[in-house]
């Protein structure tokens, strides 16, 4: 049994979301656990060279010259962490409502047509059944209900990826308010113990 756990959390020991990502380390067991720190270990955008090499390579089922296998090499390193795990953990804070450009950026690094989604019959099919992944995201504001509802699309997103990704169980967790003053440790100390069951469930 694999964990991996991704975190963009740069401001380190000052994050509101490293201490969610702590608390579901806390409860893991028999489990080997790999960490993926996508602020050190940055995720590459699709540009020219790469994007045409994933095209040619992963839909048009071309080969590739060795320059061209060079430029997707960090996105396929990447991917194969995530395939090879059993339960993924993905941490950030919101930023602009969504998920900070490292964080979309290993997203569409992983999100490999043939690897873990597909097209069979014309229609999407995620390739990664049986697996458990959970969203960690802390921000400043609260989207529990309109008007900032509509502009919540950090968690949101991040567990449709995965949904899209066929995975089983998508979990999610938004740390709110982390920007109000007075209510944050209260509150913070909630989402942990929120965080902690989770785990608690998946590692009985
Ligand atoms: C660049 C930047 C953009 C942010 N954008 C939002 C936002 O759109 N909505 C929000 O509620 N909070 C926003 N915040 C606040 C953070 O999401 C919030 O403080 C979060 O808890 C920070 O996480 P961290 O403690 O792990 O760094 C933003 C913070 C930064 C630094």
């Amino acid at each position: 049994m694999k964990t991996l756990l991704v975190h963009y959390t740069p401001r380190n020991e000052r994050s509101n979301t490293k201490k969610l990502v702590d608390a579901f380390r806390s409860e893991i067991k028999n489990s080997d656990i790999e960490e993926l720190n996508i602020s050190m270990d940055v995720p590459d955008l699709f540009l020219e060279e790469n994007l045409a090499a994933y095209i040619q390579r992963n839909y048009l089922g071309q080969g590739l010259t060795s320059r061209q296998q060079k430029s997707i090499e960090k996105m396929d390193r990447m991917t194969e962490q995530l395939t090879s795990a059993d339960i993924v953990v993905v941490a950030y804070p919101m930023f602009n409502f969504s998920m900070p450009a490292p964080v979309k950026a290993w997203f569409d690094s992983v999100m490999l047509k043939g690897k873990t989604w597909d097209v069979k019959d014309g229609k999407y099919v995620g390739l990664m059944k049986h697996k458990k992944a959970l969203v960690l995201v802390s921000s400043g504001g609260f989207y529990g209900k309109e008007p900032m509802a509509s502009y919540e699309h950090a968690l949101s997103l991040g567990k449709t990826e995965f949904q899209f990704m066929g995975y089983s169980d998508v979990r999610g967790v938004l740390a709110e308010g982390m920007n109000a003053g007075d209510g944050k440790a209260p509150a913070l100390k909630s989402y942990i113990n929120q965080v902690q069951k989770i785990a608690q469930e998946w590692y009985k």
